[in-house]
């Protein structure tokens, strides 16, 4: 299987910078239509001029994706403004590194509705576009969905919610014929503002983050290959293969590698 992104329209959410910019520029640069879309006008204006030089007609709009009922409208107007969607990229999302006993409420469910229920309303908003057009949806959920590291209860559970959703949703569009394919991509540390926003506690000591360009071939490979869930790098997976097994031995190892790695 091949995916031709030539001619293809492709909307990134959160491309203002980081791994969305990244995507939207290789999505550009592999000759697709790029619309993005975050909050940053000055941010969204200097990737949609690198967009324009392979792509000219990418567009981009300034929206607060936390606005949950702007969600539909804003999905109708790309639409119309960039001629259909053929693939949705759910990226835009923030961090939440903040221990379980200083959460409160309301933060897991702020933190949800832009992880979660964000990505969600606007995958059913544009679902009837995409089943039109035998599209794709490109979930960028993380490692955290599927390991939940130390002091990122709220934010895993956003991100195990998004994978759990892009499971069901695919049997339900493949029972359907609808030949709509979902992709999840679980990103390890990549090297963005994820780890300096304010109102986070600091990150892991000695990580080692990837560059954000480490990103794009493996998502073009995988719209290529159909390839369900992607991890990035692969050996994360095999990673996340060894928790499945035992959960219990898994969480026994990140205490005893957190208690080593940040002494109280
Ligand atoms: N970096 C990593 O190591 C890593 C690992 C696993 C998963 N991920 C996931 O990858 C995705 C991209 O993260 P990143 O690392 O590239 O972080 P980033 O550099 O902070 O980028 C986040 C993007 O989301 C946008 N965004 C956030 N809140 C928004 C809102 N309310 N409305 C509209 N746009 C919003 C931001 O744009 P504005 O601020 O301009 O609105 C920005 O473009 C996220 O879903 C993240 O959870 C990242």
């Amino acid at each position: 299987m091949t995916y031709d992104l030539r001619g293809k329209k492709v909307l990134v959410t959160g491309a203002s910078v980081g791994i969305g910019a990244a995507l939207a520029k290789g999505f550009a640069e592999r000759g697709a239509v790029v619309g993005i879309c975050a909050r940053r006008e000055d941010k969204l204006a200097e990737v949609l001029a690198h967009l324009k030089q392979h792509s000219p007609d990418s567009r981009s709009w300034a929206v607060d994706l936390a606005d949950l009922d702007g969600l539909a409208p804003f999905a109708a107007k790309v639409v119309d403004e960039l001629g259909g969607v053929d693939v949705l990229v759910n990226n835009a999302g923030i961090p939440k590194r903040r221990k379980v006993m200083a959460l409160t409420p309301e933060v897991v469910e702020s933190t949800m509705a832009i992880n979660y229920f964000s990505p969600i309303r606007l995958t059913l908003a544009l679902l009837p576009q995409l089943v039109e057009r035998k599209g794709r949806i490109v979930n960028i959920s993380s490692i955290a969905a599927r390991l939940g590291p130390p002091g990122e209860a709220a934010y895993s559970a956003t991100k195990a919610a998004l994978t759990a959703w892009s499971e069901s949703m695919q049997v339900d569009l493949t029972l359907a014929d609808t030949g709509v394919l979902v992709h999840v991509v679980n990103p390890g540390i990549i090297d963005t503002d994820l780890f300096s926003l304010p109102d986070n506690d600091a990150p892991p000591p000695s990580i080692e983050a990837l560059p954000v360009e480490t990103m794009v071939q493996p998502v073009v490979d995988q719209l290529d290959s159909g390839l369900f869930e992607l991890y990035v790098p692969e050996y994360l997976g095999e990673v996340a293969k060894n928790k499945a097994a035992d959960t219990g031995a898994f969480l026994q190892s990140t205490i005893a590698w957190s208690r080593a790695n940040n002494p109280a």
